[in-house]
């Protein structure tokens, strides 16, 4: 496996997938349900943008710098709180130092009730979340696919969210999501999950979209495309897009809201967001 997340830590569609899914947990907490996040790749819990490997992409100059230093809007606002809040707690006053990833952001909006379990297979990776996650949540290295739906099985009685946040170095992670939703919702049909995808042709997304149509023929699922330019060079990231099943009340509007202030911050002329129900 080449991809590592540290190189892409705080672009816009980190932003993008970040933002949602703190509204989500935000939601659920104001439930005042338990909950069990399963984040199917976890990467490493955070990121040190300082690190002169990672910095040279310039990914997080253009997303989470380049956000902090503009008027936020609304919708992004409690994400861009949050990060500031944590770099001011690393000691980082006058720039961003560190960026919380999936593992981090979601066991800072638990409480003790709550369970998070995160799945990375790079043994670096590993490594860091393990060190950075224990014992607060459970870093575990192994197939994250695999890992959600045996989990599905046990019987947690507490609300469950499965992020699932693979890197798309092979093309086999659109199947698996599918088969990997099918079986985790077969076992948990209240499971929530928030996916994330990369928008670089309209082919693979919209085969990806009819696989899981087929799949998943009844589920709530809510598609939000945020397209920062027209899709006509498949070879680049034009956007991404953001798939929720059984999202809670009220997240459409956020995540719809989200989608419209990534891409107006982040977008070209071309761009367009879009939130719809498959
Ligand atoms: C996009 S990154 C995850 C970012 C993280 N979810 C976040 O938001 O901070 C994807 C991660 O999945 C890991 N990975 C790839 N295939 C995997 C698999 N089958 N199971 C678990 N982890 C995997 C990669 O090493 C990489 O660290």
């Amino acid at each position: 496996m080449n991809y590592r997340h540290g190189y892409h830590a705080g672009n816009f569609a980190d932003l993008a997938k970040h933002a949602a899914l703190l509204a989500w947990l935000r939601m659920l907490r104001a439930e005042g349900a338990a909950v069990r996040v399963v984040d199917t790749h976890a990467g490493a819990g955070f990121y040190d943008l300082s690190n002169p490997d990672f910095a040279r992409s310039k990914e997080a100059e253009a997303g989470i710098k380049y956000l902090l230093g503009k008027d936020v809007p609304d919708s992004l606002k409690p994400l861009a709180q949050y990060v500031r809040a944590k770099n001011q707690g690393a000691g980082f006053r006058d720039h961003v130092g560190v960026y919380p990833g999936s593992p981090v952001l979601a066991l800072d909006h638990g409480t003790q009730e709550d369970a998070y379990i995160g799945c990375e297979l790079r043994s670096d990776d590993f490594m860091l979340l393990q060190h950075r996650i224990s014992p607060r949540g459970e870093a575990v290295q192994s197939d994250g696919y695999a890992k959600a739906v045996a989990l599905s099985a046990d019987g947690d009685s507490r609300k469950q969210l499965y992020l699932i946040d693979p890197p798309f170095e092979l093309p086999g992670d659109y199947a698996a999501i599918v088969t990997t939703l099918r079986d985790v919702l077969a076992a948990q049909p209240d499971a929530g999950a928030l996916v994330w995808l990369p928008l670089k042709d309209l082919e693979t997304f919209d085969g990806f979209l009819r696989h899981f149509e087929r799949e998943l023929p009844d589920g709530d699922v809510l598609v939000t495309e945020l397209r920062l330019r027209s899709l006509w060079n498949p070879m680049k990231m034009n956007g991404c897009c953001l798939v929720a099943v059984n999202a809670p009340e009220g997240f459409e509007a956020v995540v719809t809201a989200i989608g419209r202030d990534v891409v107006a911050v982040f977008g070209e002329e071309s761009g367009l967001a879009r939130t719809w129900r498959l």
